[in-house]
């Protein structure tokens, strides 16, 4: 297997779409496949306890950089109606979104309430730099 490929990416601003049209990121669980990382933007531009809106590789995505140092992706758009996911709570275990506080569980993107649930990604952190695989 052939090392993945890095690109950069565009950040934007929290829930703010800018540049690239979105592209539907339907309900699911983790991405499966080995997918592209995508270097969406520094780690320290995420404040702890909070998430940021950016495009990786054309897809509109929400990083939250929790409490206890971990970092999670999702879809930026909330599968219910639309909410700007990275404007949600979050905690180590749910992220609520700030629409109309449907709960998703970070383990599995399951919603708390047996709604569709959201897409997760795999994100890590690379020499300060955060990289997203979608
Ligand atoms: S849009 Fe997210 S809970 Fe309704």
């Amino acid at each position: 297997m052939s090392a993945p490929h890095l690109e950069a990416a565009r950040p934007t601003t929290s829930g703010t779409e800018l540049g690239t049209p979105a592209t539907d990121v339907p309900g699911g669980t983790v991405a499966a496949g080995p997918g592209v990382e995508h270097v969406v933007g520094r780690l320290d531009e995420i404040p702890m306890g909070e998430g940021r809106a950016y495009v990786a590789g054309g897809v509109q995505v929400a990083v939250f950089r929790l409490r206890d140092g971990s970092l999670h992706a999702t879809q930026a758009a909330c599968p219910h109606a639309g909410g700007p996911l990275a404007d949600g709570q979050t905690d180590v275990d749910v992220l609520v979104c700030p629409l109309h506080l449907l709960a998703y569980r970070w383990s599995d993107g399951a919603a708390t309430s047996g709604a569709a649930p959201i897409r997760l990604f795999p994100v890590r952190e690379q020499d300060g730099d955060v990289v997203v695989t979608v």
